[in-house]
């Protein structure tokens, strides 16, 4: 039983389809994750992925044969396409190279991996992997968006990183626990129903310098802000995240942008909001900076010492509303939750506020759950149970879809 999603994975059948990249070796760890939760995993490689890796490492791991040649001899060939199909309840191509993809965007039966997913009517997730400029491609973004447009079709978004060729991007295909994790959930009936949006999500705290050792900050971790880009990229999103802490494991179709200040954080946000969807601003954003930043450390002095503070701009209150951007804020409150939330919402002109009650120690700040209630402009509010920060990403993602469709 899988403990992410809940779904039996024993004897469930997965057709893993490896393509020639240098990142096939990742597809061993990822036939091995599979295999250990009881997944029947059949393995079918491209001619160029096995100048890669060896057939014999998927062998070792999976105890099937591995098949990558279309017509290998023997009188079964010709319709092997077909059997491997049927078989399978996921198709998986990981990785899946620019060519592998632009041949199942065309529908091209090529080779034995192409012409099993053609024949096959089963989910497939497709993941893939290549350099940073290959995956900006407009013609790669065209057949990816394509194939994600399709019923059925899933496409496991690369991570941000260094690749082999040396260059930093998005393109690393995603590590094999975040995307067995992927599949699971697409095994457990998830949809990627926010294909489409833009989505720019802002976490952590701000660090407002004093002097080059010191500075103002706060209690935010980046955790709820973590959960909903990683969600929100899950169900198909393009993510931009903005945030003073870097996420501790890459997260999936997330290009990060890293900030220190309120300012910092403000034009991060302002340079990206033209291309942007949906705002979600989880961050805690200090609301004073110190008037001076001292050049040098400074000094202990006899008595008291006093810092003054100057405001910092309020991103979200001077932001120019756009009836095409979808944006939500949230309000931490100690007291009077409601009323303050309800406030911010009003003179913030959100389209929706996450009312964060973060007087419990198990909801706000730095915990793994979270407690809040969803308020709206036309007064409605929908309280959520004590419950994950990655269920409370999806609750609001079902937002994303209910605030467009009214
Ligand atoms: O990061 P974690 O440890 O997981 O904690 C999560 C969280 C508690 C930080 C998060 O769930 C949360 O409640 N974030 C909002 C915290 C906050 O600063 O609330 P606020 O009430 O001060 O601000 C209201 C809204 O205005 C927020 O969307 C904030 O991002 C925004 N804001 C605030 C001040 C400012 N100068 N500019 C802003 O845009």
């Amino acid at each position: 039983m899988s403990q992410a999603t809940g779904t039996t994975l024993v004897n469930r059948e997965i057709l893993l389809g490896v393509s020639g990249s240098i990142a096939a070796y990742k597809a061993a760890e990822l036939a091995r994750l599979m295999s250990k939760d009881g997944a029947q995993v059949q393995v079918v490689m491209t001619s160029s992925a096995t100048k890669f890796i060896a057939p014999l490492t998927f062998y070792s791991l999976t105890g099937r044969e591995v098949y990558h040649e279309m017509f290998s001899g023997g009188p079964e060939v010709a319709t092997a396409h077909i059997e491997l199909a049927r078989r399978a309840d996921l198709v998986v191509v990981a990785p899946a190279t620019a060519r592998t993809i632009g041949r199942i965007a065309c529908g091209m039966a090529e080779d034995l991996l192409s012409t099993t997913i053609i024949a096959s009517d089963t989910p497939v997730v497709i993941a893939p992997a290549m350099n940073p400029q290959m995956y900006a491609h407009p013609g790669v973004r065209e057949n990816l968006a394509k194939i994600a447009s399709w019923p059925g079709y899933f496409v496991a978004p690369p991570t941000e990183g260094e690749l082999a060729c040396g260059e930093y991007g998005l393109g690393r295909l995603t590590e094999p626990s975040d995307l067995w994790s992927f599949c699971q959930w697409v095994l457990a009936g998830g949809k990627q129903d926010l294909a489409g949006e833009r989505v720019l999500v802002t976490a952590g705290p701000t660090l407002e310098d004093i002097d080059p050792v010191r500075f103002l900050s706060n209690r935010s971790t980046g955790k709820m802000g973590f959960s909903l880009a990683k969600v929100a990229a899950r169900r198909g999103a393009e993510v931009t995240l903005v945030s003073s802490i870097v996420p501790p494991t890459p997260i999936p179709g997330c290009r990060c942008v890293t900030i220190r200040s309120a300012i910092e954080m403000q034009d991060a946000v302002l340079a990206a909001l033209p291309n942007t969807t949906t705002l979600l601003m989880a961050a805690a954003v200090a609301d004073y900076r110190p008037a001076e930043l001292a050049a040098s450390k400074i000094k202990k002095q006899e008595g008291d010492m006093q810092i003054v503070l100057e405001r910092n701009p309020d991103i979200l209150g001077s932001l120019t509303p756009d009836p095409t951007r979808l944006t939500i804020g949230f309000a931490a409150e100690t007291d009077h939750l409601l009323k303050n939330a309800g406030d911010k919402l009003r003179r913030k002109h959100l389209d929706m506020i996450v009312a964060n009650d973060v007087s419990q120690i198990d909801s706000g700040f730095a915990v793994d759950t979270n407690r809040v209630i969803l308020l709206f402009p036309d007064g409605r509010q929908k309280a959520l149970p004590l419950m994950s920060k990655l269920d409370v990403a999806e609750a609001i993602c079902d937002q994303i879809q209910v605030l467009r469709q009214s």
